[in-house]
């Protein structure tokens, strides 16, 4: 089955991008409980996706058969405002969503390494996502699988589903779904929003190098169809 080249999606405003997103997204879910029963949907921390998690966490969806987990998550304490658990926890897992069961890869009782095999056993239980949304950073990260990071060959290759990184540009240590975890999915978004994520996307289209962009290794495969949506 080939592939289409990555879907890009333009839009003037913010909200506008979230209520086309939305439907998007409510359609793909609802259909995924209709032909297997539920919904598997992956989602990314930052700062852009917080319109639309409030937005989501709002629509009439069967939440009680759809299981949402993080593409990536910081080390540190699952309240602590840096968490995309915390984040997740504090917009989208509220009202109608409130019903949804959430995969944690966070556990603060170990380090951060038997977190991450934790995580790997939770991620082998689950099967093939229906929805993996990302984002993207200015420098060409996606995830926490960072150009600037020691083990981001390890999570562009590693048959495993997550790996500890350190990145030295951003802060916190990290837990990350691995690429081939990533792409075992069936539809993968990128919100995106503003000049300056427009100008990083461009970068990224021009050259195939994924260890100095590793969100070419996203964009530039053959596996999972890519949609980006990008505002402003
Ligand atoms: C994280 C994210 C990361 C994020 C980008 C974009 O934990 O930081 O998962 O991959 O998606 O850094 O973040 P912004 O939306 O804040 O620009």
């Amino acid at each position: 089955m080939s592939i289409a080249p990555v879907e890009l999606l333009r839009f003037d405003t913010d909200a506008e991008l979230v209520q086309r997103f939305i439907e998007r997204l409510c359609k793909q879910l609802s259909q995924a409980i209709a032909e297997r029963g539920e919904a598997y949907l992956v989602v990314s921390g930052g700062r852009t996706p917080i319109k639309l998690f409030s937005e989501l966490s709002q629509q009439p969806l069967d939440w009680a058969r759809v299981t949402i987990t993080l593409a990536d998550e910081r080390w540190v304490a699952a309240d602590d405002a840096a968490s995309n658990e915390c984040l997740v926890r504090m917009h989208l897992l509220q009202h109608r969503a409130a019903a949804a069961k959430f995969v944690s890869l966070l556990d603060s009782t170990v380090g951060a390494a038997a977190s991450a095999r934790s995580a790997e056993s939770k991620l082998a239980q689950l099967p093939t996502f229906d929805v993996v949304i990302l984002g993207l950073g200015e420098d060409g990260h996606t995830a926490s699988l960072f150009p600037c990071s020691a083990e981001l060959e390890t999570g562009l290759t590693t048959k495993t589903a997550a790996l500890v990184v350190t990145p030295t540009t951003a802060p916190h240590q990290r837990i990350s779904m691995s690429l081939r975890r990533l792409l075992d999915s069936r539809q993968i978004y990128f919100h995106l929003s503003g000049a300056a994520k427009a100008d990083v996307l461009a970068r990224a289209l021009k050259d195939t190098n994924h260890l100095a962009m590793p969100v070419r290794a996203v964009l530039q495969q053959t596996q999972v169809p890519v949609s980006v949506l990008l505002a402003g």
